[in-house]
């Protein structure tokens, strides 16, 4: 059968990609740079990233410091991507923290670093990422929210749930901003992850059960390829079984 709505190949388009020193970002930042995509990475220390450097291509690879707390930061992520590559397709919001914050326990010096770090900066990169992605005609802006983001499940930090909800929403109104000028949204919400972020949280999903981080870089290459025409607003991928997700 002929497939008439085209994918998008990888050539030539430039991706942002927050946090991607270690675990879902870094599966991401690798798998883009094997398909040939032109990155630019957000992290906190630059000076760490060997293993990075090393895994994708140093020819199509820019890193840039990134630290979700400082505004000033995501200004100039976005000012030194135009500057290299003179132009913006797809950002990918990876960088996430979560701390345990519920009626009995955590406190709201944490329940503001998840907002600051889960949300504020997604939206302030949005924001500010949205006049070029425009002039793109097919950019891309993944959000990687979590199932937590979709349903509240009780043991979860309600201070978690709350942002990965927030960001869920945060999403749907950029998919409304950008529609009419061809950019397409996604919030991603992955279960349980094998990565640092999950490693010590009690009672969570053991790790023989929980999703790879390559899986969910499969995901968001898969979403790069689509057309306009193919718009996915979320996919939830669990890795247990609950109605409906
Ligand atoms: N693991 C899961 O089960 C799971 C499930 C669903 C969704 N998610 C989401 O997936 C995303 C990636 O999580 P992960 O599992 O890969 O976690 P991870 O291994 O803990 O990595 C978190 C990433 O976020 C970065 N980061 C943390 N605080 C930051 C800040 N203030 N400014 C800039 N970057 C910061 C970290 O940078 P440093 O290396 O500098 O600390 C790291 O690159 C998060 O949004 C998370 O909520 C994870």
């Amino acid at each position: 059968m002929i497939d008439r709505e085209k994918s998008i190949p990888p050539d030539n388009r430039v991706i942002m990609i927050s946090g991607a020193s270690r675990g879902i970002g870094a599966a991401i930042a690798e798998l883009l740079s094997s398909e040939g995509y032109l990155l630019s990475l957000g992290v906190r220390s630059p000076e760490k990233m060997d293993h990075i450097r090393k895994a994708t291509d140093p020819e199509k690879t820019l890193v840039c410091r990134f630290e979700a707390n400082e505004p000033m930061s995501v200004d100039n992520w976005i000012a030194q991507t135009l500057d290299h590559y003179g132009k913006l397709d797809g950002l990918i919001n990876n960088a996430g923290i979560l701390r345990q914050v519920s009626f009995d326990n955590g406190n709201e010096e944490d329940l503001d670093a998840m907002w600051a770090v889960n949300v504020k900066a997604p939206f302030r990169l949005i924001k500010h990422c949205l006049p070029f992605l425009r002039q793109s005609k097919h950019g891309r802006i993944i959000n990687i929210a979590s199932t937590d983001g979709k349903r509240y499940r009780d043991s979860v930090s309600i201070g978690y749930t709350m942002t990965k909800h927030a960001l869920v929403s945060l999403s749907h109104a950029a998919r409304f901003s950008g529609w009419n000028d061809g950019i397409r949204v996604t919030a991603l919400c992955p279960g349980a992850v094998d990565t640092e972020l999950v490693a010590h949280i009690p009672g969570v999903t053991p790790s023989s059960e929980r999703l790879s981080p390559q899986s969910v870089a499969s995901t968001v290459a898969f979403l790069l390829t689509l057309p306009n025409t193919a718009s996915v607003s979320e996919i939830p991928i669990n890795t247990r079984l609950e109605s409906t997700l």
